[in-house]
Parts: structure tokens; C-alpha cells; sequence
């Protein structure tokens, strides 16, 4: 089956009430690990890339990167997507690159900081839509910035955040314009703002109903039962993986994530899709940091990578569980993969 459209697993995960994560890669050992685990726990799979990630491996690097797991795993369903593609100009380059699956991220104007209109998301999105949909590309929308609702910080960790104190209103997905937003763009999966950002510092305490809105999800789901939930930003934190980070000479200080148990309500109200990076993150650095104090006379890289690659692949292998996408790999239906296959 190999390379396949989001929507396929999407439509998949809608009929069979479960959520699948998205997890970034930039490198081997990030895709080894994910595939290592998908392959345990019999997941679907679905791998995305940033701006970031494809300037740093390069897009042919990244390319073959897929390619090698598509060919290592052939009975395992992969959607390869863009993850915050800032313009339709790098939708495109992402398109001619095999991704199966991009990302318009018109909530930013393509500085990927400012806070876009309304209007200039449709129209950026909706032109993704008709190019890629023609190609039988799935398009992620989003709208709404993401952003604290503790501190109104719009989302800082990485090259697309948006900038400043953003109000409320900006930090929050408006249901009666989502309903619009869905019917004029024709997305297949939609972003939301919730209250959530990138990185590990998320919320300064565990959040609750006011600083993690999960209330606006369900609500979403009522108004818009046919489209597909992305809930970005929802990496969990794990304290165990902070300390393993912090025990080993890092200093990452309150840091908290969204509990899974907050995600599983998600997946019971329409979110399909969940990304999660931070924590493969936070897993590869503190193994990393473990293994070069463990044995400081050691410079063989595997060394580190080995540990490193087992720690990432214990968060995806429990995020698969806990999302209820684990025994699902082998049960999505084949479709013609033909668009990829000439991609390729
Ligand atoms: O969107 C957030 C992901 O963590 C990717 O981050 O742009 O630093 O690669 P990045
Ligand atoms: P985290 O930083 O919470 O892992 O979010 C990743 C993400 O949303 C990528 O788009
Ligand atoms: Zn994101």
C-alpha cells in the first residue's frame, strides 16, 4: 500500500472513532523510530515535515528518507504530509516532492508570524485546495493562531508563530466562521486553536477548561461532524522524559504538555489527527544526553543514537495505543496510488 493520501487514513480513523499522531522528522533516527513502532503496534503511519526539517535534510535527503521507509514497510500505510506550509509556493514544492498531504497555514500571512485575515486564508487556502486536490493531495487547514491563553503569546517556539499578545478572539477558533471556513475551502482536516502551542512550555501549570479549551473541539465537531480535527501543539511532556533530559545536565523548567487524557476526549469528539513532536524531541535529546554521561570515553555515534532511537520509539508506541490506532495498519483500504507512484 505504501504511500497514500491523509484523507484515506483520516476517513479511516472518522469510521473507526480514533485519532492518529503526526509526528515530525528531520532525520534517520526520527523515522526509524516511528516506523519501528507503527510496525509493533500495526498503525497506520503519518510522517510530516516542516519548512524547517526540509531545509535541514534537504528535500532529496528527505525524500529518500520516505522512500527507504516505504520500501522497509511496505504493509503499512504512510501518509507523508507538510507540516505548516507558510505559502501555496512551498505547498507546491512539497507536492513535487511526493508529499502526499500538505498543509496551508493561512492563519499567518507567509512571514509565517503575522496574523492573517479571514479572507486571505480562504483565498490561499482554497487555491491549495483546487491544485492539490486535483493531484489527489489531501489539504490541512487552520484557522485560528495558536498561542497561550494564559500569558495571549502567540505561539514563539519555532519559525511560525504568531507574533506578539494576540487577543482572544485571534486564539481561538470561531465555530460560525469554521462552518464557512470548511464550506468555502473545501479542507479536508482542520486545524483549531484551542490554546495550545509548539513546544514544551505550553501552559505553566496542568491546564484546565479556561486555558485548554476543549469545550470549543466538541463544539466544532457538533457543527462540523464530516471534517476531520488537527490538534497541533500536543505533545503530552512527560515529566519522566523532562527528567531524563534534566537528570543528565538540561534545564528545562516548568514545562507542561497536553495530558493525554485531554487528547483521548478530542479523538471522542472528531479530532483524527494529532501532532506531536516536542516529545519525540525531548526523548532523543535526554537518551542522548544519558548515553554520552554513561560512557564518556565513547565516540561511536550509535552509542547515542541507538538509545535514542528506542526512547522516541516508546513515545510513538504509546501514542499509537493511546490514540486507538494500534491494530488499525493492516485494516485501512488499498487505494490506487498512481499520482504517488509517478511522483516517485
Ligand atoms: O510545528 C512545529 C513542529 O514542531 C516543527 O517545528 O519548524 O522547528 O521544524 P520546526
Ligand atoms: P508539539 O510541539 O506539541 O510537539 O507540536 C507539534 C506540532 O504541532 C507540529 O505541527
Ligand atoms: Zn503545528
Amino acid at each position: 500500500m505504501a504511500l497514500v493520501p491523509m484523507r484515506l487514513l483520516l476517513d479511516h480513523a472518522a469510521e473507526n472513532d480514533f485519532g492518529i499522531p503526526a509526528f515530525n522528522i528531520n532525520n534517520l533516527e526520527q523515522i526509524i523510530a516511528i516506523m519501528q513502532a507503527a510496525d509493533t503496534v500495526n498503525s497506520p503511519v503519518i510522517i510530516q515535515a516542516s519548512r524547517g526539517a526540509r531545509s535541514y535534510a534537504g528535500e532529496a535527503f528527505l525524500r529518500h528518507l520516505i522512500l527507504g521507509a516505504v520500501e522497509s514497510y511496505p504493509h503499512i500505510p504512510i501518509a507523508m504530509h507538510l507540516d505548516h506550509g507558510n505559502e501555496p509556493a512551498t505547498c507546491y514544492t512539497a507536492m513535487r516532492n511526493g508529499f502526499t498531504s500538505v498543509m496551508m497555514d493561512g492563519s499567518l500571512e507567509s512571514d509565517a508570524k503575522s496574523p492573517a485575515s479571514y479572507e486571505y486564508n480562504c483565498t490561499v487556502t482554497r487555491e491549495v485546495v483546487e491544485v492539490a486536490h486535483s493531484m489527489g493531495v489531501s489539504v490541512e487547514g487552520e484557522l485560528g493562531c495558536l498561542g497561550s491563553l494564559e500569558t495571549s503569546q502567540g505561539d514563539k517556539d519555532n519559525d511560525h508563530g504568531g507574533e506578539g499578545v494576540l487577543s482572544h478572539g485571534m486564539l481561538l477558533t470561531d465555530p460560525d466562521q469554521a462552518e464557512e471556513f470548511v464550506d468555502k475551502t473545501g479542507v479536508d482536516a482542520l486545524a483549531v486553536a484551542i490554546g495550545t502551542s509548539h513546544g514544551a512550555y505550553k501552559f505553566t501549570k496542568k491546564p484546565e477548561g479556561e486555558t485548554l479549551r476543549m469545550d470549543l473541539i466538541i463544539e466544532l465537531h457538533k457543527r462540523l461532524p464530516n471534517t476531520h480535527i488537527v490538534m497541533h501543539g500536543s505533545s503530552s511532556v512527560p515529566a519522566e522524559l523532562v527528567n531524563l533530559v534534566n537528570d543528565n545536565g538540561g534545564e528545562i523548567v516548568n514545562a507542561f504538555g497536553v495530558p493525554v487524557e485531554e487528547i483521548q476526549l478530542g479523538i471522542k469528539h472528531g479530532v483524527r489527527k494529532v501532532n506531536v513532536d516536542t516529545d519525540n524531541r525531548l526523548a532523543v535529546t535526554g537518551a542522548i544526553r544519558a548515553a554520552l554521561n554513561d560512557d564518556k570515553g565513547n565516540f561511536d555515534p550509535r552509542h547515542y543514537l541507538k538509545p535514542a532511537i528506542a526512547e522516541m520509539r516508546r513515545v510513538c508506541e504509546a501514542r499509537y495505543e493511546a490514540f486507538g490506532c494500534a491494530g488499525q495498519g493492516g485494516k485501512v483500504k488499498q487505494v490506487s496510488t498512481t499520482v504517488f507512484a509517478a511522483t516517485y
